[in-house]
């Protein structure tokens, strides 16, 4: 369970002075699935950073099965079991598509479990498997890449930034089929798209920095109109 207690996050340097989150409060449950939505700007991707520990708040703590982890580093979340899918996913020189996939799963895997992995996400394994993952590959492929890793992690916690941006072209229910196949972790998702804020427990949503509400989509949706024109509509 993650607890956020009176979340605070603001740029003060002589250039600017801002308030981007303001006294977030936020339960989140084992076992279910979350969606962040709002309007662009309104906060979303700095609330789950602050989650992953990418930046410090400015006050307030979060609590990961209690225990007080807002001091700690990234790579000590990580190591609780938090996982972070980048809104633009990262590359990495040298390395292939299966070095990835061993080192997110913390064991060799056969080439059979590899296909699985890439296929649950899309992506013909026979093509894939020995890519490197360099600039070469194209956004939407790299981003279901991150998809299969976040599969393979089998983390307490999985969080993603808008999972659904650049891969368009690839269905929707299969990327629902991910996150519903996650059951057994806490899933925090920034999305803005109507599909995936139907498999959520809870829609939670952001604007101006602030909780505007939280509950079920049916609540949510119609709060959205005039905050959200790109709900239910096309990806960013
Ligand atoms: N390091 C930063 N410096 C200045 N402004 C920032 C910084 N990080 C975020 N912001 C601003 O904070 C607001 C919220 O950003 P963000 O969390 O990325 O929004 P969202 O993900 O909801 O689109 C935006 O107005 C953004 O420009
Ligand atoms: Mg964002």
């Amino acid at each position: 369970m993650i607890e956020i207690k009176d979340l605070s996050y603001g740029i003060n340097d002589d250039a600017t002075e801002k308030e981007i989150l303001k006294n977030v409060n936020l339960t989140l449950e084992d076992g279910k699935i979350y969606v962040i939505t709002g309007p662009n700007g309104s906060g979303k991707s700095t609330l789950v950073k602050l989650i992953m520990g990418i930046i410090k708040p400015c006050a307030g703590r979060i609590i990961f099965d209690g225990k007080d982890i807002t001091d700690l580093k990234i790579n000590e979340r990580a190591n609780l079991g938090i996982s972070y899918a980048f809104q633009q996913p990262v590359t990495f020189k040298g390395l292939k598509v299966r070095d990835l996939l061993d080192v997110a799963s913390g064991k060799k895997n056969n080439f059979g479990q590899i296909c699985e992995l890439l296929s649950a996400v899309g992506l013909c394994a026979k093509d894939y498997v020995n890519r490197p993952l360099d600039n070469k590959l194209s956004g939407g492929e790299l981003k279901r890449i991150e998809l299969a890793m976040m599969l393979c992690r089998k983390s307490k916690v999985n969080i993603f930034d808008e999972p659904e941006a650049g891969i368009d072209l690839w269905s929707f229910e299969k990327l629902t089929n991910i996150f519903r196949s996650l059951k057994n972790s806490t899933n925090i998702i920034v999305s803005h798209q109507k599909k995936i804020l139907e498999i959520a427990d809870q829609v939670i949503l952001l604007s101006d920095g602030e909780i505007v509400k939280t509950g079920s989509m049916s609540e949510i949706l119609p709060l959205t109109k005039n905050r959200c024109r790109k709900l239910g509509g096309e990806n960013e």
